[in-house]
């Protein structure tokens, strides 16, 4: 499994990153009940295949995703490299140190060696946020500062306080490329590297689903679905002719290829510049599997100008705005 470094910090993930979102779920959960049996035996399977990067967070399942994963990591935990994320509205000072060692605690270890800023700060002094989290990283509670969904204001204002910020987690995928317009140019000039999430659009670019229709509804909310449905809340039109074209075209060329559409996916986020980690959310031993073989796939060059090709359409369709659960005038990612 490749290896890569975290910014300018000295922490090495593997190039595929499971995604623990699901983990601790129950029936009410986004992603419906995950025994913890099934978390244990999916972690300890990654680990045995050299994969060493876990995600969670704090808001995932309230708390039972890091629960899940410190349960999982029992006797293992210096194998793993942990992030977590705290909430952008628990960002003061105070408040921020609580939940930093709660999160500790629930994930049963003395150190996270990634702490995300799940979104950009609103409510809170950035300067405070980050000033704090730099005590924290200096009492060796966290190894690596880092940011989620930020845009090129916040990154620059973030940056402007003085901290190290090694990653920034962001929405990115064959169908949402976004971030290729500003977000990553400036990553790459300030040594920030780039952890994709839902790399597979939620398992639209596993080729599951043939139809819109198809599409269970609570993955139906971002641009790419029409806006004016529930839960979708952006308002946008939309692009769902030319996403299922999109697929459609994709489909082919894994036939022609004979590579698993998942397979293609990953790889293609991998062999993007600046990216460190891809992050995938694997619910069972057979995902993880397939997954895990696209980190040995090398798709040629001439394969990827095709994918960039076929999919710029949808890009140039959905335009700059890396929040794609809200339009522009809305957007949270500035
Ligand atoms: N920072 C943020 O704001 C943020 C936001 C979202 C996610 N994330 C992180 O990124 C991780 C990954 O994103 P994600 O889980 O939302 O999306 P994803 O990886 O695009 O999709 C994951 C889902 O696709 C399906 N799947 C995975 N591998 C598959 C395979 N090989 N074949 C068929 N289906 C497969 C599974 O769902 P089914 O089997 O149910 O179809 C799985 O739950 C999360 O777990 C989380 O850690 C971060």
């Amino acid at each position: 499994m490749e290896m890569r470094k975290c910014g300018k910090s000295d922490i090495e993930v593997s190039v595929l990153g499971m995604g623990c979102w699901s983990y601790g779920g129950d029936e009410e959960s986004y992603w419906g009940k995950q025994e913890q049996s099934a978390v244990n035996e999916v972690v300890a399977a990654a680990l045995d295949r050299g994969i060493n990067y876990f995600d969670t967070a704090e808001g995932y399942n309230a708390g039972r995703s890091e629960e899940a994963l410190g349960v999982a990591l029992k006797g293992r935990r210096d194998e793993a490299v942990i992030s977590t994320k705290i909430g952008p509205d628990n960002t003061a000072p105070a408040v921020l140190r609580e939940h930093c060692e709660a999160s500790l605690a629930r994930l049963g270890t003395d150190y996270i060696d990634i702490y995300y800023v799940h979104w950009p700060i609103t409510e809170h002094s950035v300067e405070d946020a980050f000033a704090t989290l730099c005590d924290l990283k200096d009492e060796g509670k966290i190894r690596s500062l880092a940011v989620s969904n930020f845009g090129i204001l916040q990154l620059t204002e973030a940056l402007g306080t003085g901290a190290q910020i090694d990653l920034n987690q962001i929405c990115y995928n064959l169908l949402s490329r976004a971030i290729e317009v500003e977000i990553v140019p400036l990553c790459l000039k300030h040594d920030i590297g780039i952890v994709p999430y839902m790399p597979l659009m939620q398992g639209l670019l596993t080729g599951k689903y043939g139809s819109v229709d198809e599409v269970p509804p609570n993955r139906r909310r971002t641009r790419h679905f029409r806006g004016d449905v529930e839960p979708a809340r952006h308002g946008d039109p939309g692009a769902e002719t030319e996403t299922f074209a999109v697929l459609a075209q994709l489909r082919k060329i894994c036939a022609e290829e004979d590579i698993p559409m998942a397979q293609l996916a990953l790889a293609w986020a991998m062999a993007r510049p600046g990216v460190t980690s891809v992050l995938v959310g694997a619910r069972d031993l057979d995902q993880l599997a397939d997954n895990a073989a696209a980190a040995e796939l090398t798709l040629e060059t001439e394969l990827i100008h095709h994918l960039d090709d076929l999919t710029y359409p949808l890009l140039e369709e959905l335009g700059s705005n890396a929040d794609y659960w809200q339009s522009r005038e809305n957007s949270r990612s500035r």
